[in-house]
């Protein structure tokens, strides 16, 4: 791929590939633990090989230069005037987060970027959150260098700048996950991550006798900005009404489902009741989670990602028909111990835990019923875990 990637660079950018460097960043699936990161709670995601990838030359022209494999798409950013870029239809990541940098004090330098993406777009497996840390991974980089800092990138740090750029600059106020999976994934591992604190753990998720199988939908996540952000605003309003009985808790999460059953009648909303209840008892099913995998049980685990999902589809109404029905012919399968969707919801992808002989009938029997019921062609990813984002050498 990087031999094909650097033609292309060279046919755009003219020149030779001896100054042409390679960084990549991953998109995530998470395991469990949804719509938490902005409540302060846990998640469990883990990097994908599915990837953002950039060649980048520096330059000394003044401008960011920005192209991709699959897009006409030519964008030209003015190193000086970088907060200019919020309407583009492509590349208003890459500028926000070359913005959030500078605004933080990252040195700048020009450059030629070409961008081959390979995290299927708007799928629920972070493709942006990917597009923004390789692009902060690269920035700081040159800007490390340009300051002679020797240290490597902070690359939790890039995942906060990731997100800032997705907020402030892209206009949705999402969580930390997925920039910090992007940026700190590990090979065959999931980050056990709390939101609040980031303090995280990495817990082996290789599964003996099982696969990890990403289910993509096709249905693109249409209203999910929108709709993720009015989530977000029902949460902020729940926690109000419990902070009459619990004003020390400063999130949802900080509130047990103990708690919880005791104060959710200050609720009044009961749309906001049953959004706070999924996110407490979800924060509650990581931490089982991680202890089902720790000692190794791993159909414990599966009962906990279904539970998930139907929380997500009864308490939080994020999932909708396709999801469901691929969560269903999922479960449906024997082998199929467990099956959630993942990520923002409305569309977007599956994840499930299948015996690995299981697996070719999984495939074969959950596209065939998903296109009965749906009319949707659906595609499947065997995955696995992968390192964060870093620099190709
Ligand atoms: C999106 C957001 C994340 C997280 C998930 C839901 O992927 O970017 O921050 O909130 O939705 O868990």
């Amino acid at each position: 791929m990087k031999n094909e990637m650097m033609s292309r660079f060279l046919d755009i950018y003219g020149g030779d590939a001896s100054d042409v460097r390679m960084f990549v960043s991953p998109g995530r699936v998470n395991m469990i633990g949804e719509h938490t990161d902005y409540n302060g709670g846990f998640v469990f995601p883990a990097a994908l090989e599915h990837a953002s990838h950039i060649l980048v030359r520096k330059t000394d022209s003044g401008k960011i230069r920005l192209a991709a494999t699959d897009l006409p798409d030519r964008v030209e950013l003015d190193i000086n005037n970088l907060g200019a870029y919020k309407d583009l239809r492509w590349g208003n990541y890459q500028a926000g987060v070359a913005y959030v940098l500078q605004n933080h004090g990252y040195e700048i330098c020009s450059c030629d970027i070409l961008y081959h993406d390979t995290v299927p777009l708007g799928a629920g497996l972070s493709s942006s959150a990917a597009i923004e840390v390789v692009m902060a991974l690269t920035l700081a980089t040159f800007s490390n260098e340009a300051k002679g800092i020797t240290a490597p990138v902070d690359m939790i740090e890039m995942a906060k700048l990731s997100q800032e750029a997705e907020i402030i600059y892209c206009g949705v106020n999402c969580g930390i996950m997925d920039q910090f999976a992007s940026a700190m994934g590990k090979k065959d591992n999931a980050i056990f991550l709390d939101c609040k604190t980031l303090e995280f753990q990495y817990v082996p998720l290789v599964l003996n006798g099982y696969k990890i199988i990403v289910g993509n939908t096709k249905k693109k996540r249409g209203l999910a900005d929108s709709k993720y952000n009015e989530r977000r605003a029902e949460c902020e309003s729940a926690l109000k009404q419990l902070q009459i009985a619990y004003p020390e808790a400063d999130c949802l999460r900080a509130i047990s489902v103990e708690q919880f059953e005791e104060s959710k009648h200050l609720i009044t909303n009961e749309v906001e009741r049953r959004r706070a209840e999924h996110v407490v008892y979800e924060c509650d099913r990581v931490l089982k989670s991680i202890d089902a995998l720790t000692a190794g049980d791993l159909p414990a685990f599966g009962r906990l990602m279904t539970a998930s999902h139907i929380s997500l589809r009864d308490l939080y109404e994020v999932t909708g028909l396709n999801l469901d029905v691929m969560v269903e012919e999922s479960l449906k399968i024997e082998g199929c111990i467990g099956s959630r969707m993942t990520g923002a919801g409305f569309g977007g992808c599956t994840v499930s835990i299948v015996a690995d002989d299981a697996v070719e009938t999984f495939i074969q029997e959950v596209s065939k019923n998903y296109k009965e019921r749906t009319g949707f062609d659906g595609e499947f990813y065997i995955s696995s875990a992968c390192d964060g984002g870093h620099e190709v050498k």
